[in-house]
């Protein structure tokens, strides 16, 4: 059996400067992709930039630019925010690239050759900021301006010849395999939500647009770009080297293991992705899972309301350990969660300064001054002992399990609360009493602490890469060996190795900070 997983996060429109929201689905993605690592898979994890369509030829015009040229210094931007939050992405890809066109090209081909495309006219509302057609009882209207009621962006009213793509024809095939994959579609309500749209029926899709030119042109009629959708979602399969459905990237990594967006763009991936899937005789892709909404201070982040929050300058300022650590943590993956300045602080002073911080800066230096500076060996352990390191290890398999579900909040307080567990455990053992009556009692209780810091620093590596890398260093553990089979496995020390110096892991944030 190949252990092979492929994850992507939406590849986003460089139309603007990149946000918390794009940091935080990629983030999520990151995480994911790096547990799949050290639980032995070979990853692939993609993201990139979405780069055609009306929305950015719109904006590259108000910027006087070349679209081709604006796109290159924006994307550039997401490029670079992939190293701020120190994603391990694999791969960026970008649609103006020609790996890109060769695939969606052939997308359409196949499309074609299935009998799901034929010419008409397209005429209803549009919402360019959306890139998406809106049917009339998606429309309302706000301050004399008709807006969709689903996004809130406004649209306006379009009639062009296009190209339809028979979406209509592939309703109950959906149905029936939404049905068969209960998990197709996360967490439950988004599935539910996909459900109940699809069973009010489908319409055929427009998909190409004749009245602007920013986009890849229909093969066989120029006058035509190819919607920005079906352009943007084939990119998940143009990054395996699709059509060469030979090559060793697409027989591994197709179908994907799971794509993470946010539950604005659901319909796109749970029903037309799918349906484009199902006419190119493709597979679909294993998972969908769609988040909710990061909101700052209860409120939708916008410009005017004042209270964006932007991931880089929280991160000059705090850290990307820090940032990653407080977005788990505060918003439960699947639902809208609020962020907060004043609760990022409490989370960074309580949960990883003073739980997991704490914890190793104060063994650490307790095994600098008692032991040489080495990792000592146990000799009896007693049930305590072997109790703090059974119950992690015996966790594995539901761990295992709840990152398989995406369930990164569960997954994170089980983690957390070993942490807390190791501190008790370090004060109730009082290693500190047994200096001179029983130092054997004393070099047990601290291979205990080290082995249980040890397996809690691997765990929490996905998500906090660097601070937990330092402490496996300090340890003498290399990189090669941040594995979930190393949590399983016991004393992977070097005894007679000192321990590296630890310089503070997180520093205390003070109130006028
Ligand atoms: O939709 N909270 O790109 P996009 C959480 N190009 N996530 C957020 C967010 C918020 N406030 N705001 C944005 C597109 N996101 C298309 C995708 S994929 C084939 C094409 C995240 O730049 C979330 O993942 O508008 C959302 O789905 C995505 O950014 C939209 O990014
Ligand atoms: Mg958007």
């Amino acid at each position: 059996m190949s252990k092979n997983f492929y994850i992507t996060t939406p590849i986003y429109y460089p139309s603007g400067k990149p946000h918390m929201g794009h940091a935080y689905s990629s983030i999520i993605a990151d995480i994911f992709a790096r547990f799949k690592r050290i639980e032995g898979y070979n990853v692939l994890f993609l993201t990139g930039t979405d780069e055609h369509g009306q929305k950015i030829q719109k904006e590259a015009e108000k910027n006087k630019k070349d679209p081709q040229i604006f796109c290159d210094e924006l994307s550039s931007t997401f490029k670079s925010l992939t190293k701020t939050l120190n994603l391990s992405n694999d791969d960026f890809i970008r649609t103006t690239e020609s790996r890109h066109f060769k695939s969606v090209n052939e997308i359409w081909n196949r499309l074609v050759k299935s009998g799901d495309i034929y010419l008409d006219k397209y005429s209803g509302w549009y919402s360019v900021s959306d890139e998406a057609f809106y049917d009339d009882d998606e429309i309302e209207d706000k301050d004399g301006k008709k807006i969709s009621r689903l996004s809130g962006s406004s649209v306006e009213w379009v009639e062009e010849n296009s190209y339809f793509f028979k979406l209509s024809a592939w309703q109950d095939k959906l149905l029936e395999y939404y049905k068969k994959n209960k998990d197709f579609i996360l967490p439950l309500s988004r599935r539910n939500e996909v459900v109940s749209f699809v069973e009010k029926g489908l319409k055929d899709l427009s998909i190409s647009r004749t009245s602007f030119s920013w986009g890849i042109p229909v093969p066989t009629n120029n006058d035509h770009v190819i919607y920005v959708w079906l352009d943007a979602l084939t990119n998940y399969i143009s990054a395996l080297n699709f059509p060469d459905t030979n090559d060793r990237k697409f027989r591994n990594f197709w179908p994907a293991d799971v794509h993470i967006i946010g539950k604005d763009i659901l319909r796109f991936h749970a029903i037309y992705w799918p349906a484009f899937l199902f006419a190119a005789e493709l597979p679909l892709p294993k998972r969908i899972f769609g988040h909710g909404w990061i909101l700052s201070d209860e409120k939708k982040m916008s410009k005017s309301l004042g209270n964006i929050l932007d991931p880089i300058q929280i991160i000059t300022k705090y850290g990307v350990d820090q940032l990653r650590y407080y977005l788990v943590k505060e918003v439960s993956l699947g639902n809208d969660g609020s962020i907060s300045m004043e609760n990022l602080k409490n989370c960074i002073n309580n949960d990883l300064a003073n739980n997991y911080g704490n914890l190793c800066q104060r063994v650490f230096s307790f095994v600098k001054k008692n032991c040489n500076n080495k990792i000592p060996k146990a000799n009896n352990l007693k049930e305590v002992d072997l109790k703090l390191i059974g119950n992690i290890k015996s966790s594995v398999p539901s761990l295992i399990n709840l990152i398989n579900k995406q369930d990164l909040n569960s997954y994170l307080k089980m983690i957390v609360s070993f942490s807390f567990e190791a501190n008790k455990y370090f004060n109730d053992s009082e290693p500190w009493t047994y200096k001179m009556r029983d130092p054997e009692r004393m070099n047990t209780i601290l291979y205990t602490i080290i082995e249980q810091i040890k397996n809690i620093s691997i765990l929490l590596n996905p998500i906090i890469p660097n601070s937990t890398q330092t402490v496996l260093e300090t340890l003498n553990i290399s990189q090669d060996k941040f594995s979930i089979e190393n949590v399983l496995k016991d004393n992977i020390f070097n005894h007679n190795q000192e321990l590296k110096n630890l310089d503070i892991l997180f520093k205390k944030i003070e109130n006028d900070n």
